[in-house]
């Protein structure tokens, strides 16, 4: 029998199971058994020839495969050993489609429970701030304490999502950091640190060592940034000295290192991670929060499911002081993907709209009355589709905060959405167009059409004065 390591994850796994499939030992004849000590191929060595055979497998297997070893069963392994075996050795090409089969039916149910588990931490994780660096970008940190070793493959969509602010997320399973655009790993930890700032000083040291980067370390700016005296109040003081010592030999051993990227140390600057590490206080309800604080619960909202599909929250623009409020329906394709209201072909014509109406764009404050992009795929295209009046109501606070800071003499509301969001469910824009009087969302309402539905006509000339009707609207604003 063959005692083999399967190692911290995935990746050795796999070089494990390379190396006994080329030698031939079958299924039943491998122990997988996590955490042994010593080597991580067992007892018997594995030779640099069966390592270096390369195997073809479908990539379907590695999809699954890659999934099912963040599940937490321990037989996992010998699961995972016994179908690339019938795929790679006993030539059952199709294995993977055979959906009764044993292996395939387990290996189908564990990669879904991670799937979900997955899901569960997209949807639960909860961030809370503990400061901002010295570039003003907010430093947040989450606990969570998922079923399965899931986080590496959970955390993309939260450094897609929350790409413009640094986190952390701790969990048992392992702990991810997004600091300064980049992404490093750290071992999990048994308790929620995020209440507890000498946890998370101890855990802000572990990182620091992992990311450090003797090659960058300059001693002078860091002097110049913080004179020396002070660093005796810094959490992770005593490191600088170790580190610094240890810097010329860990230049050395990274140069060493063949092949291994280099992690840079952080780009946001020293200080301005130990400032992160104050505690500050948490988000506030959305009435008592400033626009930064609205726009930042925005993205974390779950009111309804539209953050699943989306890039991300798509909130408010303008100055916080703003005259104008213009309110659209919902972010489309380009607004998703670049995080900002009215940037794509309806944006266009809105800005040239605004232009001949003699109003600046910069000077209002630009939103929607649903936050996240509500889409459906064809093909490659994601289609556009109108929100419901769930979602409409779900988002209507993050609206009312916005109006409520902003507190503009002039509202203006673009298409059904924004009416049905502010005005009620009875309101028609054919029938409603113009002033509107509601004193209390602002001193002049102006109701008129979505720019999107002037793009759409088909006809030039209808089109050239349904524009023109749009542009009497804006002004009307200004009157
Ligand atoms: N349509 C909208 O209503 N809002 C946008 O931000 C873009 C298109």
């Amino acid at each position: 029998m063959r005692r083999v390591d399967p190692g911290a994850g995935f990746e050795s796994w796999r070089k494990a199971a390379r190396s006994l499939l080329a030698e031939g030992v079958a299924p039943g004849d491998v122990l997988w058994e996590a955490e042994r000590t010593g080597s991580l191929f067992g007892e018997e060595e594995t030779s640099s020839i069966a390592t270096a055979v390369k195997l073809v497998v479908p990539p379907a297997f590695m999809e699954l495969a890659k999934e099912v070893a963040c599940h937490g069963n321990s037989r996992r392994w010998a699961l995972l050993y016994r179908l690339l075996w019938r795929i790679a050795r006993l030539n059952e090409r199709s294995l993977l489609e055979i959906a009764s089969d044993p292996d395939v039916a387990r290996a189908r149910l564990m990669a879904k429970n991670v799937r979900r588990e997955i899901h569960k931490m997209h949807a639960f994780v909860r961030f809370r701030k503990i400061g901002e660096n010295e570039e003003g970008r907010e430093r947040f940190v989450a606990w969570f304490e998922p079923d399965h070793g899931c986080v590496d493959m959970a955390v993309p969509f939260f450094c897609k999502r929350f790409a413009n602010m640094d986190w952390s997320i701790f969990t048992p399973k392992g702990c991810a950091h997004w600091i300064g655009g980049e992404l490093n790993f750290t071992p999990g930890v048994e308790k929620n640190p995020c209440e507890d700032p000498d946890a998370l000083e101890a855990i802000w040291r572990t990182y620091y060592r992992s990311i450090f980067n003797p090659a960058r370390l300059k001693l002078k700016m860091m002097q110049a940034e913080m004179p020396k005296r002070y660093w005796k109040n810094l959490p992770e003081a005593d490191l600088i000295g170790e580190l610094t010592r240890s810097s010329a030999s860990r230049t050395q051993e990274m140069i060493a290192e063949e092949g291994r990227a280099v992690r840079r140390a952080p780009n946001n600057g020293y200080l301005g991670h130990l400032q992160e590490l104050s505690a500050a206080p948490v988000v506030k309800e959305p009435q008592d929060a400033s626009l930064e604080e609205i726009a930042r619960m925005i993205q974390a909202c779950r009111h309804c499911p539209l953050w699943e599909n989306a890039t991300c929250a798509v909130t408010g623009e303008g100055p916080a002081d703003a005259r104008i409020m213009i309110v659209g329906e919902q972010p489309g394709d380009r607004e998703d993907l670049e995080g900002r209201p009215f940037v794509g072909p309806a944006g266009q014509l809105l800005d040239r709209a605004l232009k001949e109406a003699g109003l600046d764009r910069s000077s209002a404050y630009v939103t929607n009355a649903v936050k996240h992009f509500k889409w459906t795929p064809r093909g490659k295209l994601r289609l556009h589709q109108k929100p419901g009046a769930g979602e409409i109501e779900a988002c209507k606070p993050w609206l009312l905060a916005e109006l409520s800071k902003v507190a503009p003499d002039v509202l203006i509301l673009l298409g059904g959405t924004a009416a049905r969001s502010l005005l009620g469910p009875g309101v028609q824009v054919s029938r409603a167009r113009g002033l509107v009087e509601v004193p209390h969302l602002a001193k002049r309402v102006v109701l008129t059409v979505h720019p999107s539905y002037l793009l759409r006509l088909p006809d030039e000339m209808r089109k050239e004065a349904e524009f023109r009707n749009f542009v009497k609207d804006l002004r009307l604003a200004l009157a």
